[in-house]
């Protein structure tokens, strides 16, 4: 199951997550393009040494990677069966502990746990234990492990097992389902997947609220959360990087674009995120109309650029989503615009750049999701906006522990309520959006990835 790979056995800082920092595509002509990738673990993990980074390989071109022997220093791949890999990523990981842990089932027809659910499963645990003897190979003694978020959840426990001398920590990038919720799941996988993440030594969560979830679940299902020690790391913005990153010429390109397509003198409300059921794309655009019904005023005088890139197109309920905020956004200009005005500026192709142009023109930045384990894009805002940028915040993204008091919190259900919201920020004065903007760009770079990694392989070693 595991590609053919000669042991190291000498790193002393090991990650452990499904997708890795690099990923290759297979030209029609057979080459293999790389391409990196960003966010938080990879900048974090920049500061470490004599590091390994243990990922999967997610697609034809990473697999033809692995067979090829192509790939990067202080990476592994590994190369598990594809219908595994489908079945515990699609099935298991992304149809069923996302949707527990963000509180996504239509209760009264889903969750339908039945045979193909156990099928599944299987495939989970084959999966989770690939992953655990490829770090019980590659493991110096001694060494500390990291294991990323819900799709590993199994692999502490089987670690431990293989490899007692290790450190192992388990982080959660997502919320914690209430014991309620949690208790959806068949007892014996509820059981499993604690007594998994309990196999590490430490658990950690991005905030207090998931963390304490976590801890409820434990309490209530298993009676405590026994020698495993908990632990909080709110992830903040890479502020240096964004600073620099968004003043690259790519940038300023994208801006004049975007510029053009809002129309002089227009203010704007900006959402950047990955088409994903949590961040309630749809209601998001409901409250836009609201606003444009509630206070005609802005009807010509605003502009929403929503940034809506594609993510899990393997699974319908995605693709049926992602056709949802579309055809949303194309009622909306059906009914309101006009000649000189397109009242929803929508784009679905992912690109950096552009949401970087977005986060410096804009006067509002909505994030509204469901639930949400953080939400960095109401962290880069604030650090990156030219001219100061009123925030609504859901009061379930995890980014409101930290960003609450200068925000206008918004309870994610209310269209109404974020309606009003929006408006709020719409007229807020110059003087206190940049008064709010400078305090939540404090707040939200407190913690950088490189100190938020560090940290947890402080706390690790520490135990
Ligand atoms: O929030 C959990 C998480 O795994 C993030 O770390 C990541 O940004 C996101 O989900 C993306 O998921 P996927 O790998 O399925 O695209």
């Amino acid at each position: 199951m595991v590609s053919e790979h000669a042991p190291s056995a000498t790193a002393q800082v090991l990650v452990a997550s499904n997708r890795g920092p690099v990923s290759y595509t297979l030209g029609e002509d057979g080459t293999l393009d790389a391409k990196r990738g960003g966010g938080g673990l990879v900048s974090g993990l920049s500061a470490v040494d004599d590091k390994l980074w243990v990922c999967a390989a997610l697609g034809d071109g990473d697999r033809e990677a692995v067979r090829r022997g192509v790939g990067e220093a202080g990476v592994r791949m590994l190369d598990i069966d594809a219908r595994v890999h489908a079945d515990a990523y699609n099935g298991i990981a992304n149809s069923v502990l996302w949707f527990v842990h963000h509180l996504l089932y239509q209760t009264p027809v889903e969750p339908v746990f039945d045979a193909e659910f156990r099928r599944q499963w299987a495939s989970y645990e084959t999966y989770n234990r690939a992953f655990a003897e490829a770090l019980a190979e590659e493991a110096g003694p001694g060494a500390s492990v990291l294991v990323q978020d819900y799709h590993l959840a199994l692999v502490p426990g089987m670690l431990r097992e293989l490899r007692p001398d290790l450190r192992i920590g388990h982080f959660s990038h997502t919320p914690w389902a209430p014991v309620d919720y949690f208790r959806l799941l068949p007892d014996d996988i509820a059981e499993q997947l604690l007594r998994g993440i309990l196999g590490a030594d430490r658990a950690a969560f991005l905030t207090r609220r998931w963390a304490d979830a976590f801890i409820g679940c434990c309490t209530e299902i298993l009676g405590g959360t026994g020698r495993t020690r908990i632990g909080v790391h709110g992830l903040g913005a890479d502020a240096d990087f964004l600073r620099r990153r968004s003043h690259e010429a790519d940038v300023d390109e994208r801006m004049a674009a975007l510029r053009e397509q809002v129309g002089e003198g227009r203010k704007t409300i900006v959402r950047v995120d990955r088409t994903e059921l949590s961040k309630n794309i749809v209601r998001g655009l409901h409250a836009y109309r609201a606003l444009l019904d509630a206070h005609p005023e802005w009807r010509e005088r605003v502009v929403h650029i929503a940034f809506a890139y594609p993510s899990r197109q393997d699974l319908t309920v995605y693709q049926d989503y992602t056709a949802a905020v579309q055809t949303l956004a194309t009622e909306i200009n059906g009914a309101y615009g006009t000649e000189s005005w397109t009242p929803v500026v929508l784009h679905v192709k992912d690109d950096f750049a552009r949401s970087l142009a977005a986060y410096r023109l804009a006067d509002v930045a909505l994030v509204n999701p469901i639930r949400d384990g953080m939400n960095l894009v109401a962290k880069e805002v604030p650090v990156v906006s030219d001219h100061g940028c009123a925030l609504v915040l859901s009061r379930e993204a995890g980014a409101y522990e930290e960003l609450g008091e200068d925000a206008i919190v918004v309870n994610p259900y209310d269209v109404t309520g974020t309606a009003e919201a929006l408006h709020e920020a719409l007229t807020m004065s110059g003087d206190e959006r940049s008064g709010r903007t400078k305090r939540l760009a404090e707040a939200a770079t407190a913690l950088p990835p490189q100190q938020w990694f560090l940290d947890q392989l402080e706390a690790l070693r520490q135990g």
